[in-house]
């Protein structure tokens, strides 16, 4: 049976349910499997004309054992996490040039309308299952960059086993994310804004893992993370890898590239699981905006933290992409001790400098752009007049702009794969200046539920940065009904 182990190699293997319940290893690692799957030929073939669900049950299959989740509720769990999608096959191809090379997989037909919600929903509900098997409840915590937060209160909203505490650098988000979050009328749901967050995510990110460290109350407060921190969602972030794949090719064999926005790097890590279980994928685009640390260790092989520079695709504002530890932990051979040396080097220096030998290895299979934001703007404006009014959000035009950036260094008969990872309407106003000064918003701009999210009342607690960990400690014991700790 499969079984999943830390990127530390500090706890002893454990069962799918137990690594999904628990969210970060104990020991401060992120848990993976023990070795990745590896899909045969003739299932590539196969699998070339099942429908999105069907390909996320084989998939899954793979990774979740049948005496944890049964075939049959495995497919109930998978039905129900994408029957709110928009799109009767989930996600949408969509060609952005002359000649039908460059597409744009449309990862954003879900309900929060983000790539997100591909593996969220599911996520929630594969929790909801297990901890209904044993009668238990979870809160979970998580950081948002404005998507998860909206993807993981949706999905949690009115599910008895949990609550769900989505904190958000308030300000750096924008109201359209915010307001799905806040506008949700579940009581098991609980929008955190955090003011003053100078590494806006990132600092968050800090203090959810600052949680998790301390071990009692942890087990105490019952927590779990929904961030790509937890191995479900990069496992079902390989799935529509997957289904863009056989969408785009004509043949079952050939070979693609992914251009992918990155923040985290855990849509990335699910593309990386894809090429190892046997996708053929020429390369990855890992495409930054000036928050470029994964561009920069990808070029250099310097993993290092910088100062936080706010832009216009903010979800991907992102100083420390924690998700490359996964994918370290597979380029330095499973080697969970030089694992730990690397992590507690970059803890304490702020940097790690790899050998040329793991920087060759850590490169294979990866290019990378650091998009500017007179790109990102000038890729919007640029697509909408040649594509008829086709609109890309900045994170899907930060993909793009990598993508034609590189198209001539990519093999003619290889297509290239953007991935659209945010629908418009989450950005109107960035849009519109896009556009061009004076621009009305486009139709491709609006969506109903952000203009109902617009109308009603907002649920919102707030805090500052310096008393986040006290205040959502406090907080989640007042909902929890336990004691809370006396102010000093
Ligand atoms: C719209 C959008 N694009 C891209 C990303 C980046 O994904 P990852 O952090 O997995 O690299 C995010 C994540 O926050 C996002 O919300």
């Amino acid at each position: 049976m499969i079984k999943y182990v830390s990127t530390k190699g500090g706890v002893s293997p454990v069962s799918f349910d137990e690594a999904v319940l628990g969210g970060f290893a104990e020991d401060g690692g992120l848990f993976v499997p023990q070795s990745i799957p590896e899909i045969s030929s003739k299932q590539l073939h196969d699998w070339s004309g099942l429908s999105f669900t069907e390909l996320a049950f084989e998939l899954m299959s793979l990774y979740i054992p049948r005496s944890i989740v049964p075939a049959v509720d495995l497919k109930t769990l998978i039905e129900k996490s994408y029957r709110s999608f928009d799109s009767p096959d989930v996600v949408e191809l969509v060609p952005v040039d002359e000649q039908g090379r460059v597409l744009v997989l449309e990862l954003f037909h879900g309900p929060t309308l983000s790539f997100k919600d591909v593996a969220m929903g599911f996520l929630i509900n594969v929790l909801d299952y297990i901890l209904n098997k044993r009668g238990e409840h979870l809160s979970i915590v998580l950081a948002t960059t404005g998507d998860t937060g909206p993807a993981a209160a949706w999905a949690a909203a009115g599910k008895k086993s949990l609550d769900c505490w989505a904190l958000f650098p308030r300000g750096m988000i924008t109201e359209e994310q915010e307001r799905q979050m806040t506008t949700l009328n579940a009581d098991n749901v609980h929008a955190v804004g955090v003011e003053n967050c100078p590494n806006g995510g990132d600092d968050l990110d800090a203090v959810v893992a600052g949680l998790f460290e301390d071990l009692e109350l942890k087990r105490k407060l019952k927590l779990s993370s929904v961030n790509s921190i937890n191995w479900c969602r990069v496992m079902v972030q390989s799935v529509h890898y997957f289904y863009g794949y056989y969408r785009a090719v004509e043949t079952p064999g050939e070979s693609v590239v992914f251009s992918v926005p990155s923040g985290a790097f855990g849509n990335l890590f699910g593309g990386y699981l894809a090429r190892t279980m046997g996708l053929p994928v020429g390369k990855f685009i890992c495409a930054n905006n000036s928050n470029n640390a994964l561009h920069t260790v990808l070029s250099t092989g310097v993993f290092t933290r910088k100062e936080l520079i706010q832009t216009m695709s903010s979800a991907i504002d992102i100083v420390v992409p924690y998700n490359f530890w996964r994918y370290l932990y597979f380029v330095s051979g499973c080697n969970s001790e030089q694992m730990t040396l690397w992590m507690d080097e970059f803890q304490t220096a702020g940097e790690v400098t790899f050998t040329s030998e793991v920087q060759s290895a850590i490169k294979d299979g990866f290019n990378s752009v650091s998009v500017s934001e007179a790109e990102t703007g000038a890729t919007i404006k640029r697509v909408f007049n040649e594509r008829d009014g086709y609109l890309l959000d900045p994170h899907s035009a930060v993909a793009v702009s990598a993508a034609v950036s590189l198209k001539d260094t990519i093999p003619d008969q290889e297509r290239i794969i953007c991935l659209a990872t945010a629908h418009p309407a989450k950005f109107p106003n960035i849009i519109r200046s896009c556009l061009g000064a004076g621009s009305e918003l486009p139709a491709g701009g609006m969506h109903p539920a952000l203009t109902r999210a617009s109308k009603v009342c907002q649920h919102l607690r707030l805090c500052k940065l310096e008393h986040l960990e006290f205040a959502v400690v406090d907080a989640m014991k007042s909902r929890l009904g336990i004691k809370s700790d006396k102010v000093h």
